[in-house]
């Protein structure tokens, strides 16, 4: 029997935030560029959403809200995301509920929104480094876990995928990234939260301060089944060898 790892294809997600697309991202040897071995996925500011589209890059919005539409003075929706061609969405990363004061029950909303219109959410979550030095890491993720109606998708009338990107709070763009062991072990304790039906096939990545050194030793373990990179992923160089490391799995 073939073995669950071998079947989670590996995701490799770049955010870029609010940055622009670095040079050189539309070269001929572009790191960005879908591939057969891994699915890459670019989360652009929402301007360069169309641009990236056009170039044939495999696009996520960097948020969403759940209502379709509405008075939400600067935001864009689920199903505008959808509509503009958008496959993927990310839900809950940190910066959002730390700036936008987004809560557990808003992101909840907006994934079971984003899974209605047929986006691919990549829900976020992690511990602030307060829980992670009292050794409440996991007791922090599974509170933002369970906020989230994950058995409930199964009665959706279409199929629905999802991933999670575990996100320590204090490795997000500070250059101090969780040991992948440790990253191993809160991803075995995730996948166990999960509804037994789609326990195996869930892709669990990782983010917080993945660089083209540190990609790799992530990467070799089980239940790490991609990265949401940063930081790096601005540098088409070093994206390239994160890409590398995850088509060598
Ligand atoms: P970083 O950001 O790679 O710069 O730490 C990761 C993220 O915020 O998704």
């Amino acid at each position: 029997m073939l073995h669950f790892t071998a079947m989670r294809r590996k995701l490799i997600a770049a955010n870029w935030k609010m940055y622009s697309p670095p040079e050189g991202w539309d070269a001929a040897d572009s790191p960005y560029k879908p591939d057969v071995g891994a699915d890459i996925v670019i989360f652009p500011s929402f301007l360069d959403v169309r641009r990236l589209m056009d170039a044939k890059l495999v696009v996520g919005g960097q948020g969403g809200r759940a209502e379709p539409h509405g008075a939400f003075t600067g935001d864009v929706s689920m199903a505008m995301l959808k509509g503009a061609g958008c496959q993927y969405v990310l839900c809950g990363h940190s910066e959002r509920r730390k700036y936008y004061k987004e809560t557990d029950a808003a992101i909840a909303e907006q994934v079971t929104a984003a899974i209605e219109c047929g986006l691919h959410p990549i829900l976020c979550v992690g511990e602030t480094k307060k829980e992670h030095d009292a050794g409440k890491a996991k007791a922090a993720v599974k509170k933002q876990l369970q906020a989230i109606p994950l058995s409930s998708y199964f009665l959706l009338p279409t199929s629905y995928s999802l991933s999670i990107a575990y996100e320590p709070i204090w490795a997000i763009g500070t250059g101090v990234n969780a040991l992948p062991d440790d990253a191993q072990a809160m991803h075995m304790s995730i996948r166990s939260l999960l509804p037994k039906e789609s326990r195996e096939s869930t892709r669990i990545i990782y983010g917080g301060s993945v660089t083209d050194l540190n990609a790799a030793d992530f990467l070799a373990h089980p239940d790490v089944d991609g990265l949401l990179v940063g930081g790096a992923s601005l540098e088409p160089k070093r994206f390239q060898s994160i890409v590398a490391a995850a088509l060598e799995i």
